[in-house]
């Protein structure tokens, strides 16, 4: 049985060096349970996706919950899939600041990341969209 969670938070530590932690300990974790997904960052904000089996994906989450590295930590989303959106990913990558602002702008009122004020939804949306137009990096 395939989950996938979408979630926000807000980073404690917003250094260069804090994300890519953070990151390399995900792509080390992720393929021993399964997981795949984005974490997109921006403006001090996380949104991530994470998609897995019911219960790693419940585990991985409860260890997110209580990272001291973030807080606010928001749930946004979460349904049961028949497959995979974002499998070629052990933990795919997006530098918001380095995005052109029109993708951001295109899901909410200003060209913010700001997945506090819209529905889950729409961030799913913006997740896909930054897909399609192959603004994730860190393919593993
Ligand atoms: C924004 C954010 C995203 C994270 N994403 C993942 C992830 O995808 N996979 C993972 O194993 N850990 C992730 N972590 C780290 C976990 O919170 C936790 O530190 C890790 O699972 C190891 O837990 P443990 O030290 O209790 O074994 C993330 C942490 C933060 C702050």
């Amino acid at each position: 049985m395939l989950v996938r969670l979408l979630y926000a938070s807000r980073a404690v530590d917003t250094s260069p060096e804090a994300i890519e932690s953070i990151l390399n300990q995900s792509r080390q974790h992720n393929p021993v349970t399964g997981i795949t997904g984005i974490l997109c960052y921006g403006g001090g904000i996380f949104l991530q996706a994470i998609e897995g089996g019911r219960m790693q994906v419940s585990e991985l989450f409860g260890h997110i919950q209580r990272d001291v590295r973030h807080k606010d930590v928001a749930l946004l989303h979460y349904e049961e899939i028949s497959e995979r959106r974002f499998g070629g990913w052990t933990m795919g990558q997006v530098n918001l600041s380095k995005l052109n602002h029109a993708i951001l702008l295109k899901y909410s009122e200003k060209p913010e990341l700001d997945p506090y004020s819209v529905s889950g939804k729409v961030s799913f949306a913006l997740l896909e969209d930054l897909m399609a137009t192959a603004n994730i990096c860190g393919r593993a």
